[in-house]
């Protein structure tokens, strides 16, 4: 029944997701692109990918654009991912720490379904004693996955990175075995603000200056121009001496032109 996402169709729906959320999809991901949006097609009954076209353009309220964007997205993560960016993001709040500062605004830009920010926030709980001024801010373009992180339930599988010491303190398990859940609890979940913001569309309408910003494995998808804009906003955020991580796939090499590298994937705005 979905196979009929003709090459002119599925150019009209690369087309409109390259201009609203920067993602490029190549011909190569027509497959991807088919069974994505065929399950969304399947929830509203509608059967011909053309016809879906036009529901989403003819939404005013833009409301279907944003189920289309998550049907689109891909969000695999997992706790401690890349894990050496949390060691150096524990080294760094301890040094400045040490320095004097008490006060710390980090950034998840592409959060997904919760477990990067949760981890930074885990980090700054091991690190900090005083939280009262820290705070993370957590952002995706995708509803779903937001309203995930903001529940902060996981499966057993989900937590296995997650050290067991700090599994137990820092969520409540319920149910037993294979059912049981993991519900990250109040001390991580009152630092992080979670929001929806496409980071294709600078500039963004936080205020700056944040201490260290992680934008993992989200400028993959992006292609060349749209990369430098959100390269150029996210220097103009950071502070001087602020940090940037990156995802260890993502080669930034002539775009990063005032940003500094300090080591694979970690860059500095220079004081
Ligand atoms: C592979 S996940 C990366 C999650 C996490 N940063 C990590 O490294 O584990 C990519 C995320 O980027 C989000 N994303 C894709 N395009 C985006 C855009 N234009 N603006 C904001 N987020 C976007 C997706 O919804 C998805 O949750």
């Amino acid at each position: 029944v979905f196979e009929n996402l003709d090459d002119a169709t599925f150019e009209q729906f690369a087309g409109l997701i390259y201009n609203r959320a920067g993602i490029r999809l190549g011909p190569h991901k027509r497959a991807l692109v088919c069974s994505r949006l065929g399950k969304r097609m399947r929830c509203l009954g509608v059967e011909d990918y053309q016809r879906y076209f036009e529901i989403v353009q003819q939404d005013r309220t833009e409301s279907e654009l944003v189920c289309l964007l998550d049907a689109i997205s891909t969000n695999v993560t997992n706790f401690y991912r890349e894990g050496r960016h949390f060691e150096v993001l524990s080294e760094l709040i301890a040094y400045w720490q040490g320095q004097g500062q008490n006060r710390f605004r980090l950034w998840s830009a592409a959060a997904s379904t919760g477990e990067e920010p949760y981890t930074m926030a885990m980090v700054l709980s091991e690190t900090l004693a005083d939280l009262s001024e820290t705070k993370v801010l957590a952002t995706d373009l995708s509803t779903q996955v937001l309203e995930r992180a903001r529940k902060g339930v996981y499966e057993p599988r989900q937590v296995e990175k997650v050290p067991v010491q700090l599994r137990g303190k820092y969520f409540f398990k319920s149910g037993r075995g294979e059912d049981c859940e993991y519900q990250v609890g109040d001390r991580l979940k009152g630092l992080i603000t979670f929001a929806r913001l496409n980071l294709s569309e600078p500039p963004f309408p936080m205020h700056g200056p944040l201490d260290v910003i992680f934008c993992r494995n989200v400028m993959i998808y992006f292609d060349n121009p749209v990369r430098k804009r959100l390269l150029n906003e996210l220097y103009r955020l950071l502070r001087p001496g602020g940090y940037l991580m990156v995802g260890h796939a993502e080669s930034l090499s002539g775009m990063l032109s005032s940003f500094k590298s300090v080591a694979p994937s970690i860059y500095i705005k220079p004081d």
